[in-house]
């Protein structure tokens, strides 16, 4: 069954970016958020993202509106009922996931695809709470979804090869490419990145360098877009540091341990870009 309607669950900063993503390559896609408020606020942003676009010449303004076109939202999570695949990107919160998990599997046909955009929850026991476990995937998009072109395809122990293929298919028609893991604790990117970012923190916490130093070093030396540091600033340290956690209860291997710095920024609510302060100053933005 080829995929021709996409329902997204959760409208924030990841499900907003990958509805868009959806639209913008002629999907009809749904969008489901728990209230009107978060629906409205959800669409806005992708609203604004394709004015910016259309501003920059990026985009028509023909596009912009079969994309819009191509939008719509409900609060329910009976809307997604048509869908041919729905991509799940709610709060990380495995009892929330394993809920609306379920909740689709009773509504929607048997041929749909569920799929979770979770970094760091275990696929296999949000599969697990369905009837059709061969039919449910990880689906990873990375922030920002409109600019980075990776997608990480997660297998389970019971995820079929027909799902992973038509996840592959559809993740082409995207314009993304794909990478394919298997359900462990932060797949590929998140398993060679968080220890990365701790790593800065734990150098910056024992007076290596300056903060500026650590990230200079890394973008000139290494040609990143952005240093540790800011990429945690970028990313959210509250959701780095949670990342962590489960990666380290999992494994239990001292490189996956949170920092004591990055857990005490944390509680001072130093969460990064979104709170206004982390490593960098944001409250003039
Ligand atoms: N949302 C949407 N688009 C954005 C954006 C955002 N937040 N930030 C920037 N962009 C777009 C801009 O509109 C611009 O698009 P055009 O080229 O079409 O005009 C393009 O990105 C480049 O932006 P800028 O010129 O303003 O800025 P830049 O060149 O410094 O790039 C960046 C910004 C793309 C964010 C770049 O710094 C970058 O790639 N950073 C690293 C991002 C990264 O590593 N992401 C992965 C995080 S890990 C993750 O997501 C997984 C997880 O589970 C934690």
């Amino acid at each position: 069954m080829p995929i021709t309607h996409v329902g997204v669950v959760g409208c924030g900063l990841m499900g907003s970016g990958i509805a868009q993503v959806c639209a913008d390559r002629g999907f009809p896609t749904v969008i489901m958020e728990v209230t009107p408020e978060f629906l409205d606020k959800g669409l806005t942003k992708i609203r604004t993202a394709l004015g910016r676009a259309v501003e920059k010449g990026k985009m028509s303004a023909d596009q912009r509106d079969r994309t819009l076109g191509k939008l719509r939202g409900t609060t329910s999570l009976e809307g997604l009922r048509e869908c041919d695949l729905v991509i799940e990107a709610a709060t990380e919160e495995i009892a929330a996931k394993r809920k609306i998990f379920s909740t689709l599997d009773s509504l929607c046909p048997a041929q749909t695809i569920l799929a979770s955009n979770t970094s760091s929850l275990c696929i296999t026991e949000i599969a697990a709470s369905t009837k059709r476990p061969d039919r449910v995937c990880g689906l990873h998009f990375f922030n920002p979804v409109p600019v980075m072109k990776l997608v990480e395809i997660v297998k389970t122990l019971t995820s079929s090869p027909q799902t992973i293929e038509a996840i592959r298919t559809f993740s082409a028609a995207l314009g993304k490419s794909t990478i394919l893991a298997i359900d462990t604790p932060g797949f590929i990117v998140n398993r060679i990145l968080v220890p990365y970012l701790l790593d800065a923190v734990r150098m910056l916490e024992n007076g290596v360098a300056t903060r500026e130093d650590i990230d200079t070093g890394m973008k000139l030396g290494c040609g990143h877009p952005m240093g540790p540091l800011e990429l945690l600033d970028f990313v959210g340290l509250d959701t780095t540091f949670y990342i962590a956690n489960i990666m380290f209860e999992e494994f239990r291997e001292a490189r996956y341990a949170p920092p004591p710095l990055l857990k005490r920024m944390v509680l001072a609510g130093h969460f990064g870009q979104k709170s206004g302060r982390g490593f960098y100053d944001y409250s003039a933005r």
